[in-house]
């Protein structure tokens, strides 16, 4: 018979003097790591045959607690597009989970069975609880309504890629500035970058938290306004970030139902905007941009989507520290 203590041992993949890395927030990297990621991403993008096998054997684990396709797909395909494989679960309820597993002791098992993982939970803190008990890097694929740094990571790589740049630019960001975690995320990526302004687009209920406002903007002395009206932001703008409601944050379905509708981006509002101001939306999108706008030449969230694949794979070269030759 084996112990558990003996399956740990046997499953150990890292000696005592590894230092293993996960990714829980954007700030888990420095901004020179951070360049090191995006020109890798972007040499995937221009090379992708160099990088077709280079990580055949390993396994990734994707282990969603909560509904994905961009984030979960995307990870799946960075994986398999780098040579290696997947397994995982995309549902709370098809795994342990709903018998009362912990996610701490899913780790431990999880640990035996892949290289890496990424992990998406409703609870705040939830990955970084997982990482604490892993023998693999975890990412942090979106915790509750708190951080979702790989979608930072693909709105880096898209904006440096389009704008040529990380800096030196006006951003709004609209709609749920409350709940919405990409904003989060992002706006704390941001501000390490020179010159950026921020536009705060939303319902007086659904403002930045306290905590980004104060301990990310304030604290760190940036440049920002908080606005209701999206026609008042947009002509400023270089980029507009737009953003979904997040239904399933709500404690009742009526102020759902009140907020959901509360921008719509569409042809007549973008007429009012620069001619190259760039609209990024991390996607699902619900009804905040029109159908009507996607052939505009400055609707970019479907390409951003296609970053999120580049920057996926270069992000888990650089975990598993998987070198090209
Ligand atoms: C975002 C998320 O899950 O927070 N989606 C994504 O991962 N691209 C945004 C959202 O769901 O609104």
């Amino acid at each position: 018979m084996i112990h558990s203590t003996q399956i740990e041992v046997l499953c150990h993949p890292y000696s005592e003097e590894d230092i293993m890395r996960h990714l829980m927030s954007p700030l888990d990297f420095s901004v020179e790591e951070l360049n090191d990621l995006l020109d890798l991403a972007n040499d995937i993008e221009a090379h992708p045959d160099k990088y077709a096998h280079i990580c055949a054997g390993k396994k990734l684990a994707t282990l969603f607690y909560e509904p994905s396709t961009r984030t979960r797909l995307s990870f799946e395909a960075a994986m398999l597009n780098l040579g290696g494989s997947v397994l995982g679960f995309s549902t709370a309820d098809s795994s342990s989970a709903a018998k009362g597993e912990s996610v701490a002791d899913t780790i431990r098992i999880v640990s035996c069975y892949a290289d890496i993982c990424a992990m998406r939970h409703p609870k705040e803190g939830a990955p970084l609880v997982a990482s604490t008990k892993s023998r693999i890097p975890v990412i942090n694929a979106g915790d509750g309504g708190h951080q979702h740094p790989t979608q930072t990571l693909t709105d880096l790589l898209t904006i440096r890629s389009l704008k040529g740049e990380l800096g030196n630019f006006t951003i709004g960001l609209c709609g749920d500035l409350k709940f919405g975690r990409t904003v989060h995320s992002l706006i704390q990526a941001l501000i390490r970058y020179p010159n950026i302004n921020f536009i705060l687009i939303s319902p007086e209920e659904l403002r930045i938290p306290d905590n980004i406002r104060e301990d990310v903007l304030i604290r760190n002395h940036q440049n920002f306004a908080e606005v209701v009206r999206l026609e008042d932001a947009i002509p400023h703008l270089d980029l507009l970030y737009m953003t979904r409601v997040q239904k399933e944050r709500f404690f009742n379905e009526e102020d759902y139902v009140r907020m959901k509708d509360f921008y719509i981006l569409d042809r007549e509002k973008m007429k009012l905007a620069r001619p190259d101001m760039m609209i990024l939306h991390p996607l699902p999108r619900v009804n905040e941009i029109s159908v009507e706008v996607d052939d505009d030449p400055r609707a970019a969230y479907f390409r951003q989507a296609q970053y999120g694949v580049y920057v996926r794979m270069a992000l888990i070269l650089t975990l598993l520290e998987v070198k090209v030759c």
